[in-house]
């Protein structure tokens, strides 16, 4: 029930994304120049909220462009109604709807569906990560220097010591080659598909990660903050890998290497 509504959400939203690529709507700005939001984002946050509510109607939601709805239910809902916002209102094929479904604290569902590209990620605790229905594996590589990589960049702290910049220089000036799509969600999705072996970024919010890093989890591979320590979407930091090159990456991303 709670899958079928999942699924039934995440169609809705891409709905939306499908109705206005490469159209004309209102774009506007959130704090910070070019952080934007469109007039897809909240008609796809709103074609998801009436979905969840109309089966689920006391459980608690947290979408970045409403905020929360509070409850007092064991399930909270966690959406980003368009994650690669930039990509959309430039007309670039790679953003996606996605859903993460917590009960008690831990996350149980997530969905990652991008209709440009028709994949759909879904993955279930305990159960795996799937693309389109077919089971899929984090890479096997074991090396950072032989690894590709992706990261994304916030809108503040970009300088910081130690900050994305740097760790991005220190990478790419060994000839690693570092992707930055523009959506954190399917960066996950990636690593957890195989086509990337790592993926970090130093501020997401819990609706960039939620469902993606159940994804990770769920592909066999690894996923923590910056310490080292087991991933929460409540704080900034994120370090997902294949597992095999988690050590080498973290100590690169924590300045000791
Ligand atoms: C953004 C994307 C991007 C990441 C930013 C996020 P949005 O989400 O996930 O890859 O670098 O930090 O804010 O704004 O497109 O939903
Ligand atoms: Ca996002
Ligand atoms: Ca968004």
């Amino acid at each position: 029930m709670y899958k079928e509504t999942l699924l039934f959400a995440i169609q809705a939203g891409a709905a939306q994304l499908q109705h206005f690529f490469n159209g004309h709507y209102k774009i506007s700005n959130k704090e910070g120049i070019n952080n934007l939001v469109t007039e897809a984002d909240h008609a796809s946050e709103k074609a998801i909220i009436e979905v969840i509510q109309q089966r689920f109607p006391d459980h608690f939601i947290l979408s970045e462009e409403t905020g929360e709805i509070k409850s007092t239910s064991e399930f909270k809902w966690i959406i980003d109604p368009i994650d690669g916002t930039v990509n959309f209102a430039n007309n670039i094929p790679i953003c996606c709807v996605s859903i993460g479904l917590e009960k008690d604290g831990q996350m149980i569902l997530g969905a990652v569906y991008n209709p440009f590209m028709n994949e759909l990620f879904f993955a279930q605790r305990g159960q795996g990560a799937f693309l389109n229905n077919k089971r899929i594996s984090v890479s096997t590589k074991s090396e950072v220097v032989k690894s590709c990589l992706v990261t994304g960049f916030p809108y503040t702290y970009l300088d910081s010591p130690n900050g994305p910049l740097e760790v991005f220089q220190k990478l790419v000036k060994q000839g690693i080659p570092v992707r930055r799509l523009g959506s954190a969600a399917i960066d996950l999705c990636w690593v957890a598909g195989g086509r990337f072996d790592g993926f970090y970024e130093h501020k997401l919010q819990a609706w960039d990660s939620a469902a993606g890093f159940l994804m990770v989890e769920e592909a066999g591979g690894k996923i923590t903050d910056f310490a080292g320590n087991p991933y929460s979407p409540y704080q900034p930091h994120i370090l997902a890998t294949n597992g095999k090159i988690h050590d080498e990456l973290l100590a690169y991303v924590k300045g000791d290497k």
